[in-house]
This record gives C-alpha cells, structure tokens and sequence, in this order.
C-alpha cells in the first residue's frame, strides 16, 4: 500500500500546498474583518503571538503524528496508541475529525459559490446580460445550488487527480497567482483616497482592548481555523512529505506564509472599507460596529467597485478571482481527509472516491441551502467554534499524552538529525502536553460562556 500512496514530489510542492490550505477566506475575509471588529492592531499583535504560540506547536504536532502515520487521521491515531482503549478512542477521534472536515467544506462551499457567483457577475454584466448579472448577485436558492455544485466540483475535480497532479500541481499555480492578485489590489487601494485612514485603524494598536477576553478568544479561533488545525487537513499533508524533509522548519514556513497573507489582507480589506466611506457608502451598521460580515464583501465592496465604472469591473474580476483561488487551495485539502480515508481504508479507486465524498458534500451543502436560516450559522458554530478546538485538544494529547516521546524524536530526528540538542525539542514536548491543551480548553470555556 505505502508504494501507492501519492507524496509531494518537492519541499515548495509541500510548501505551496499546505500553506494553500492554510490560506483562504479564512486570511482574506476573517482576519481583517476580525481586526476591524477587535481594536484594529491590537488584534493584528495577539493573533501574531498566539498563531506562533499556540497553533504552530500543534501544527507541528499534526505535522509529526502524519509523517510518522503515512495514514489518514482514524488509522493514524490508531497506529499511535498502544493501548485497546487508547486505539478506540484514536479511530473514534478520526471519525469526527473526518466527519467535522466534511461538514466544513459543505459550508464552505457554499460561500465559496459566492465567491464564483461574484466573479461572473462584471463579465455578464459588460456583455449586457442585466438580468443575469442581477440573478448572479442576489441571494437565491437556484443561485446557491448552482455555484456550490460548481465550485465544489472543481474542488473534486483536482482531488480525483491525486496528491501531485491535483494538489502539489493546482498549489503551485494558483497560490502565486493569487498572490499576485492581491499585490496589485493592495497597490491599487493604498493610492485611493481614504486609504490610510484604514490603514491607521488596522496598524495602531488600541491597547485597551489587548487584554478583552472576546479579543483572544477571536484570535484564537481565527488562528486555528486560519491554520486548518484538528480536522487531519495538515495531518494527511504531512503524511504525503517525505521523510528527508526538515519538519519543524517546514510547519514554521507555514504558519509564517499564512499569517503573512492575512496581514496583507488586512493592507487590503481595511483600507477598501475607508475608500468606500470616502465615496459616501455607509461602513457602520446600526450598532456603530464596523460593516464586517457578509454584508461588508457582498455589498459594501462590491458597491465600491460599481462606482468605479469601467475600472470597478476590472478591480471586481481580480478581488473575486483572489477570493475563489484562495478558496480553492482551502477546499481540496479539506475534500482530501475523507477521501483518503476512503481509498486507505475502504479501497476505494481515488477517482470514485472523489467523486462520492464530493456527492455528498453537495447533498449536505443544499440540504444546508434549502434550510438556510437554521442550519448555516449552526453549522459554521458548531464545526469551528466547538469541534475544531476540540480536536485539536485531541491531537495535543494523542501527540504527547498516548505517543511515546522517544518515537516523536526519531520520527522528527528525519531531516533533522540534531534536534534533540534544539530549542524546539528543549520547548516543544512539555509545551504540547500542558499548555497547548489548557489554552485550548479555556478557550472551549470561553465560547460555551459567551453563548
Ligand atoms: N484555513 C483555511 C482558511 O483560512 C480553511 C481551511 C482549510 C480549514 N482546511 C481547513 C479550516 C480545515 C478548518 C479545518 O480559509
């Protein structure tokens, strides 16, 4: 079987791919719009200290058990226990984990579709289809089922085509056209009037806001969900990277990139938001909150780019080509954890793997669109804000707790024959087994409280 399984043929294959993962709507929705809501800076400075604090030793951790595995999420935590009722715990975790991924993407998709949606709309509208154009961009049950089917069958379409021809191939075209794509946005935003007013609320820091409970709490949660953290997303990438690679360096790369692109978002999307004021379109909501949910991505910057005329078509093409690659990257390696699991365990061919798993998100993204108004946010809530901390409280321990530390060692010793005697082994290993878990679960206390 090992023979068979895909693995990335280079480092910037792994690179490109796991932090395509990592970067999406997450980076470019999320995080500024979550800045913009937690005192601007003061968000930006606790998010950075928390993603390298919290997230990446636990990305590390998934990174390490994968590698180690060369499985999906069930069979890996499983292959780490010795133990029966250790091992039964490990497959059941997997379950959920496998389950928890699917239902992400079946959300995801959805507003992914949007994204799609959007993305069509400047070209029917230059070629004069006005109703289309008005169809394409308000909220509608056949438009939802459209571009969900769609997107997500492109998100099978590149997992049918395996880990590097589908994956390692799709990461390394898309992730530096998308990053192209936001450079020249930023560059086009800064020079608008406005601009720099954004840009003061996103850079300085209101420090009263640095110790606010539901400020950490969002960062956190943006952190691990920018990260793609507890579903087996970076578990299954790191288990198709060979075993010459350096792990630690890697899975710093990563977290670096990812939070990198969101910072750039934030160049991006806060200032956008002070133009549009400057053009006279309201950027508060009743409550004198920042516009931030989908209302600031669907109609704020959307109306900002139809004041622009024949420029506003062109700057609407590029955000929302941004929008869907980004997406995209996201979404396959979401699609991948149950599909990997599928061909691992019950030997499905990846073709047909893909395309059922794929079916079935579809079925659960309409059954979520036919019942919009009480299944969206629940969805969203209870798979983000509950079951991926969750989760990653479970790698943590499994990592620590369940695996023995000298099998960690030789496993992340692989393309680092000097670890022992560094900073990450020196900090990693009690950090994993007691922090990590802790903060994960005062955050799990604070989401149940603040609900
Ligand atoms: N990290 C991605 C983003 O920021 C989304 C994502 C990909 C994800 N895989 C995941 C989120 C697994 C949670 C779990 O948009």
């Amino acid at each position: 079987m090992a023979s068979t399984r895909g693995q990335f043929s280079s480092k910037s294959g792994f690179i490109l791919a796991a932090s395509g993962s990592a970067v999406g709507l997450g980076n470019i929705w999320g995080f500024p719009t979550n800045a913009a809501e937690n005192g601007g800076g003061a968000f930006v400075l606790i998010y950075f200290v928390l993603a390298f604090c919290l997230a990446y030793p636990a990305l590390m951790a998934e990174l390490i058990i994968g590698r180690h595995a060369k499985s999906n999420m069930a069979n890996a935590l499983q292959k780490i226990s010795n133990g029966k009722i250790s091992k039964n715990i490990g497959r059941l975790t997997g379950f959920y984990a496998i389950t928890t991924a699917t239902l992400i993407l079946s959300f995801y998709g959805i507003v992914a579709g949007w994204m799609l949606a959007y993305l069509l709309e400047p070209l029917s509208t230059t070629v004069g289809l006005t109703s289309t154009s008005t169809w394409l961009t308000e909220f509608s049950r056949s438009r939802n089922l459209l571009f969900s089917g769609l997107f997500i069958a492109l998100t099978t379409i590149v997992i049918r085509a395996g880990v590097e021809q589908g994956i390692e191939k799709w990461s390394c075209r898309l992730m530096p056209s998308m990053l192209a794509l936001m450079m020249a946005l930023i560059i086009y935003v800064m020079l608008q009037e406005g601009a720099l007013e954004g840009l003061k609320l996103y850079l300085i820091p209101d420090f009263n806001q640095i110790s606010d409970p539901k400020l950490i709490a969002s960062a956190l949660g943006q952190a691990f969900f920018s990260l793609s953290l507890g579903v087996g997303t970076m578990l299954i990438y790191g288990s198709y990277l060979s075993p010459n690679e350096n792990l630690t360096t890697m899975g710093a790369i990563v977290t670096l990139v990812d939070s990198s692109i969101a910072f750039l978002a934030g160049l991006l999307v806060i200032p956008a938001i002070f133009v549009a004021q400057q053009k006279g379109l309201t950027i508060y909501n009743e409550t004198g909150h920042l516009m931030a949910g989908p209302d600031l991505i669907f109609q704020t910057l959307p109306s900002l780019f139809q004041g622009m005329e024949a420029a506003g078509l062109v700057i609407s093409l590029v955000f929302f080509s941004l929008m869907t690659i980004a997406a995209l990257t996201s979404s396959i390696s979401m699609l991948e954890v149950p599909v990997s699991y599928a061909i691992e365990n019950h030997n499905l061919h990846r073709h047909k793997a893909a395309w059922l798993i794929g079916t079935i998100t579809f079925v659960i993204s309409s059954f979520i669109i036919m019942n919009f108004d009480p299944l969206f946010g629940l969805v969203i809530t209870l798979t983000t804000e509950y079951s991926q901390p969750l989760l990653g409280f479970m790698m943590c321990i499994f990592a620590t707790w369940v695996w023995h530390r000298d099998q960690i060692l030789s496993e992340i010793r692989n393309g680092h024959p000097r670890i022992e005697v560094s900073l990450f082994w020196k900090v990693w290993p009690g950090y994993v087994r007691y922090c990590c878990p802790l903060l994960i679960l005062i955050m799990l206390a604070q989401t149940i409280i603040n609900h």
